[in-house]
């Protein structure tokens, strides 16, 4: 049984790519809504929430952990591999450089979360990548863009404000030709439509839910069972409603206690 953690209910976006690609996939979601965001925390305090996030499906016995959230899979990978060595853990990061690498022409865009872009780890692993054998020369361009996840969590998938603030955020990226965006966060897919809009048709968008699901398929077998299970550390009427809004169906959600 695989675990998926996020710091509250974007991860969603892998679980319904999961459930696309996988209907009856088995698996315990955590969403740490109790904590939620952690796009704007440091590296200390993301890695010692992930480390409680891995430990909580650990103890309710998954056998593979994929970490839904861009900020947890930037900034706290390291300490959870060396916690779990040996243990299969799937960020997000790595399968959408590689989808990246694989249509850009040269010009890569990143968007995400203040931690995640500070963190300069996508720049790293794209360079890394780079040179271990992708032939073209590359430029990257990084934004962070911390009030996507409000206005996607308000609901404000197609407001003027929204048309406004992406236009705010990615004008300095359009403006430099990105040719592929990395959608580096859970919440961006939602806004899919408006950032393809805004950026033209012709930009190649990565999404990474869909980037991970696609990886862990390939490289893990996974239960079939339709055991789906989903915790929350905060159970609000809003984060029901948000699921029920994007995954399509009322989820029964329990109630996660963490312990350090
Ligand atoms: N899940 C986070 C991410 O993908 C976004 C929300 C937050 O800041 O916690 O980076």
């Amino acid at each position: 049984m695989i675990g998926i953690f996020d710091s509250g209910i974007g991860g969603l976006t892998v679980v319904r790519e999961l459930l696309r690609q996988a209907p009856n996939a088995s698996f315990v979601y955590l969403g740490d809504t109790a904590r939620t965001p952690y796009g704007n925390k440091s590296k200390e305090t993301i890695e010692r929430y992930a480390l409680e996030d891995a430990a909580f499906l650990i103890s309710r016995g998954v056998t593979a952990i994929v970490i839904a959230c861009n900020t947890a899979s930037a900034l706290a990978i390291d300490a959870l591999r060396s916690h779990y060595h040996g243990f299969p853990i799937f960020d997000v990061i790595a399968p959408a450089v590689e989808d990246a690498l694989a249509v850009t022409t040269g010009r890569i865009g990143v968007i995400g979360t203040r931690s995640t872009i500070g963190s300069g780890i996508y720049q790293k692993q794209l360079i890394a990548r780079l040179a271990s054998g992708v032939a073209h020369p590359l430029e990257i361009k990084t934004h962070a863009c911390p009030l996507f996840v409000p206005l996607v969590e308000e609901g404000w998938l197609d407001d003027a404000e929204t048309k406004r603030i992406i236009k705010h955020y990615l004008y300095p990226l359009r403006s430099q030709n990105v040719d592929t965006l990395i959608l580096g966060c859970t919440h961006y897919p939602l806004l899919k439509p408006l950032i393809h809009r805004f950026m033209g048709r012709r930009v190649r968008l990565i999404d990474s839910a869909t980037s991970v699901v696609q990886r862990m398929l390939v490289e893990i077998e996974i239960e079939h069972t339709g055991s789906q299970v989903y915790y929350l550390t905060d159970v609000s009427p809003h984060s029901v409603e948000i699921a029920r809004q994007w995954l399509g169906k009322k989820i029964q959600f329990e109630k996660a206690t963490l312990s350090s």
